[in-house]
């Protein structure tokens, strides 16, 4: 079985509000990047990675691909738009033999071969897709524009979604084919008709979004 990741890291990273993008952003000493390229080279589980760098990096990603020893990412893709175009730029480059496709954001510098374990078991059980997950612990609102609370929202059953995810190829490139939009993979493959399982995920892969999830990260390393 051969498994492919693809490691989206096209984003602007708008909220943090840098002159560069979120991957190259420094996570202790080094750009942010660096992290989840070491460890899926290390991960055991993962044969090959594509990179989607953000347009106009894609030598800085190759670059630090190479100093990492990254012999595993064997290409280098402009990311698009929104995340969906760069996982689409990305899924064009795994090789049309992978049985398997891991989708991992790099804002989520921590993966851990954990995490890659358990959501790669249950495709052997025919579900489609596997994607980390931790149930939401605070009570939810929703809430008007003038901050006022319009109803309070039951949680039961509720789980919040992170990377990383796997697919099995075909049902991801299939949904990828029927060109819908949605906010992560396991999305388009719902919307495509694909069962999709939810398994424990992991509280250290938190997505950097802030200044203040940049320091939390660095400090769980
Ligand atoms: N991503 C991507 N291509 C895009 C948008 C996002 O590859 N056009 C990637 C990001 O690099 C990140 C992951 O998707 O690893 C999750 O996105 P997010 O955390 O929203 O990152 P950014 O879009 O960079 O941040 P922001 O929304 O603050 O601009
Ligand atoms: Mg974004």
């Amino acid at each position: 079985m051969s498994v492919w990741a693809i490691l989206v890291a096209a984003g602007r990273g708008e909220r943090l509000g840098l002159d560069r993008p979120k991957a190259f952003a420094k996570l202790g000493d080094e750009p942010l990047l660096a992290e989840p390229l070491r460890r899926l080279e290390a991960c055991a589980w993962v044969d090959g990675v594509v990179l989607v760098a953000p347009p106009g990096w894609e030598e800085p990603a190759i670059l630090l691909a190479e100093e990492e020893g990254c012999g595993k990412v064997h290409a280098c893709v402009t990311g698009g738009e929104t995340r969906s175009d760069s996982v689409r730029a990305g899924l064009e480059e795994v090789p049309a033999d992978a049985l398997v496709v891991l989708i991992h954001d790099a804002a989520r510098p921590l993966v851990s071969d954990e995490v890659v374990e358990r959501v790669l078991a249950p495709l052997s059980e025919g579900w489609d897709g596997v994607v980390p997950g931790l149930p939401v612990g605070d009570t939810l609102k929703r809430v008007g524009s003038d901050g006022g609370v319009q109803e309070t929202v039951p949680r039961d059953g509720l789980w919040a979604i992170q990377t990383t995810q796997a697919f099995a190829a075909e049902a991801l490139r299939r949904a990828q084919a029927s060109g819908g939009e949605a906010t992560d993979c396991a999305g388009l493959v719902e919307a495509a008709g694909g069962r999709i399982k939810v398994v424990e995920g992991d509280p250290h892969l938190l997505k950097v979004t802030s200044e203040a999830d940049l320091e939390t990260v660095a400090a769980w390393r």
